[in-house]
């Protein structure tokens, strides 16, 4: 699995990707309400590299991808990873908590709240339907309107058409039009701050 735009290649993220997955989550999640639940501090750096590598090791269903600029390397001499996404591809039953505990640093409760309500609403969206869950998405801001979103979403869509089965995302603000284009429908009630958007199963 390998594909292309420019210099921009889309690939299987690993495990040592997890530092430069950490820190490009922070540079792209920039919105005030992220920040609050997840503030930008050692500890919760700490904690996503932890959630990640975790995630690797114990939850193979998760597929983790990432993007590199070929023209553009890191402090390793590596190709530059400028945008990463990890599909789901469990039922929410199946995959158990989405988060591990809670650092610290984060406000317990509004953390509790936002992810029961993600839960209710991707529960009422897709009831029992089998899909493939985009559980993040982010893209460097340097690589931003390149691209490189749009090939971490292809990824699971088209995954999704062969395997017959439709996906989900809870999507931000500036996600919802790059997930509209791969055939995802705003399901939210009116005046949501976060949109459930689904994308039906292929029909033959
Ligand atoms: C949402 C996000 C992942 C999009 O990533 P991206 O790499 O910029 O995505 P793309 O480049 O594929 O598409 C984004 C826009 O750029 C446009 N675009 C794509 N290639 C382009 C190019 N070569 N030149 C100009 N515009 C281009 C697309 O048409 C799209 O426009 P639209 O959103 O108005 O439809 C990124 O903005 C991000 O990380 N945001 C912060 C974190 C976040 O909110 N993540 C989503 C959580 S659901």
């Amino acid at each position: 699995m390998r594909s292309t735009t420019n210099s921009l290649v889309l690939e299987p993220a690993t495990p040592e990707d997890v530092p430069a997955i950490t820190e490009l989550w922070f540079a792209a999640f920039t919105q005030p309400v992220i920040g609050k639940l997840f503030p930008n501090t050692p500890g919760m750096h700490q904690w996503h590299r932890d959630w990640h590598l975790d995630s690797f090791q114990t939850r193979p269903y998760q597929k983790y991808l990432r993007v590199v600029d070929t023209e553009s390397k890191d402090e390793h001499g590596r190709p530059r990873l400028v945008a990463f996404g990890k599909w789901d591809l469990a039922m929410p039953d199946e995959r158990g908590r989405r988060f591990p505990q809670w650092h610290a640093d984060s406000p317990y409760q509004d953390c509790e709240d936002l992810i029961t309500g993600l839960e209710a609403e991707r529960k009422r969206v897709m009831g029992d339907q089998k899909h493939y869950y985009l559980d993040t998405l982010g893209t460097h801001p340097d690589y931003q309107r390149r691209g490189a979103g749009s090939m971490l979403v292809q990824w699971g869509c088209d995954l999704a058409d062969k395997d017959g089965v439709a996906a989900y995302v809870d999507a931000s603000k500036e996600g919802a039009s790059l997930y509209q284009r791969h055939g995802f429908v705003d399901f939210s009630p009116s005046g949501a701050e976060v949109a459930s958007m689904a994308r039906a199963k292929k029909t033959a």
